[in-house]
């Protein structure tokens, strides 16, 4: 498994193919594409396999010494392993190393999958916005993960 940067030309296909098969409301290849065109504060990175596949990816907004966490998932066939964690590590320390210093993102009270993985990464719940998701209608936990610092202990930490 490797984390990089996304190629957005070549690897869009595999990423609004893992959207598809993630969520409710996946983003289209017009709002990707609008995204890539925002670069200055837009991006993206994703999770090879060993063949060299995107498995997952991660969006991002760097605004000012803030690291919004738009959209991750990993494709399902591939969850289980890791590559979450691993992949939401790597953004938080390659958004450390550019100038973050908190991170937010907001996640479906049921999606205890994620939830977890966030808790374990230092993220802590600030507020909630009722009823903020359709399909089905449900509350975002909006977490904020303060104290990013470059080269800092980001990691998960153990259970
Ligand atoms: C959330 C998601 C990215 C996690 O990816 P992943 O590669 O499976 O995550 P990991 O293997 O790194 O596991 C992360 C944690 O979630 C836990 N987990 C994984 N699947 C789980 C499940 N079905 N129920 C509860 N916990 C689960 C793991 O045990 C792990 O916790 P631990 O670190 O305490 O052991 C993936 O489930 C996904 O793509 N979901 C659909 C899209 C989504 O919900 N994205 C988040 C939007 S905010």
């Amino acid at each position: 498994m490797q984390i990089t940067a996304m190629d957005q030309a070549r690897d869009l296909d595999a990423v609004l193919a893992i959207e598809q098969a993630s969520f409710t409301n996946p983003w289209t290849r017009e709002m990707y594409l609008s995204e890539f065109a925002h670069s200055r504060v837009s991006h993206f990175y994703v999770v090879r396999d060993d063949e060299g596949e995107v498995a997952g990816f991660c969006s991002i907004w760097l605004v000012v010494d803030e690291l919004h966490i738009n959209n991750v998932a990993i494709r399902p066939e591939s969850r289980g392993r890791g590559w979450g964690a691993a992949l939401v590590t790597h953004v938080l320390r390659e958004g450390a190393r550019l100038g973050a210093r908190r991170a937010t993102l907001e996640v479906r009270r049921s999606n205890e999958a994620a939830r977890r993985l966030y808790r374990r990464l230092g993220f802590e719940l600030v507020g909630t916005r009722r009823n903020y998701y359709t399909h089905p209608v449900e509350d975002a936990l909006i977490l904020w993960r303060e104290g990013l610092v470059p080269d800092g202990r980001i990691g998960p930490k153990p259970a």
